[in-house]
């Protein structure tokens, strides 16, 4: 088993990377930080913490962690995060409330402390913003060295972004501290839309979690089926949502889902140059010894269909 600290901006594809996270045997989820992104943070730690007790998870640490990118001294949530991921970040499906609190520590000290206590054992997924990662960089740099893998959801590389034709929306929001992470993080794989946009579910599977007859099973389904409708009548897909944070997880621990590329990227920072926030092969590391890989194809069969399973088992 590895413990994992998820770093989400929980959003419906999220809260699906949560589920999947703790329903998975070879992951023990020793908390979970939360970012900005779909929504303020403050509203992605309460999902967190909603959906964790949902699933009967309370005992899972939820930490804040940045509320604005490191380049903003603010931030506002994008009228189009909710319209894919709702106002309330889950679909506007009202999951009952957790009694438990935030945890005090900040997450940036939690993903310190833990890249020392556990070391090589450590998996750090992020699935929104960079910002966390990179301010913990800033403050200890051995942790660059220190966390045994380190599995994102964001970018794209060989296919246009989703919020310009350059960029992904968790590199988006804060591209500065994505391109400190693409070049101070050891053990480094990117998943990308390259590969999650071919991951789609349908209102197929998620009438399958609505009939387990449960209640986490019924909320999960409409959640997700928001999520979908959102797809369809913004044409991004019509035959289904993309699977990206889940996605994300599974190759952590079970990396033969996808084909990767051995490749050392930079994120590019310049406002000038029209693809700002844009993921890209780095030409000044291009000889060095690889840290880092990009995922560019996927079983996409196979994955879809495990992680059904997998959904099917954590909510009955
Ligand atoms: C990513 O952006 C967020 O809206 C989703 O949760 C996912 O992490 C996809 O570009
Ligand atoms: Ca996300």
């Amino acid at each position: 088993k590895v413990k994992m600290i998820l770093d989400l901006d929980t959003g419906v594809d999220d809260a699906l990377a949560l589920a999947y996270a703790v329903g998975h045997e070879d992951i023990d989820l020793i908390g979970i930080i939360a970012s900005y992104g779909n929504n303020l943070t403050s509203v992605t730690a309460q999902n967190s913490l909603d959906l964790l007790d949902l699933l009967g998870q309370n005992d899972v640490p939820v930490f804040y962690g940045a509320t604005h990118s490191t380049t903003t001294d603010d931030f506002t949530v994008m009228e189009v995060s909710k319209t894919i991921h709702g106002q309330n970040g889950v679909g506007d499906v009202l999951v009952p409330k957790s009694k438990r609190a935030v945890s005090e520590q900040s997450g940036v000290d939690f993903l310190i402390e833990a890249a020392h206590k556990y070391q090589d054992e450590l998996v750090y997924l992020p699935t929104g913003p960079l910002t966390n990662l990179a301010l913990a960089l800033e403050k200890d740099p051995e942790v660059g060295k220190l966390i045994g893998q380190t599995t994102l959801m964001g970018g794209a590389l060989t296919v246009p972004g989703n919020v310009t034709p350059f960029t992904e929306a968790n590199i988006n929001q804060d591209p500065e501290a994505a391109d400190i992470v693409f070049h101070q993080q050891d053990k480094l794989t990117m998943v990308g839309l390259d590969v999650t946009l071919r991951t789609l579910l349908t209102k197929q599977h998620t009438a399958e979690w609505r009939n387990l007859g449960t209640t986490q099973g019924k909320l999960y389904a409409d959640i997700m089926d928001y999520y979908i409708d959102a797809y369809y009548n913004l044409d991004i897909d019509k035959r289904g949502a993309a699977l990206h944070d889940p996605l994300a997880v599974a190759v952590a621990v079970q990396p033969g889902y996808v084909d990767t590329m051995p490749l050392n990227m930079k994120v590019t920072t310049d406002k000038k140059t029209g693809d700002y926030g844009r993921t890209i092969g780095d030409t000044d590391q291009l000889l060095d010894p690889c840290h880092s890989q990009a995922a560019i194809l996927v079983d996409q069969e196979r994955f879809v269909s495990d992680f059904q399973n997998m959904m099917k088992k954590v909510l009955a």
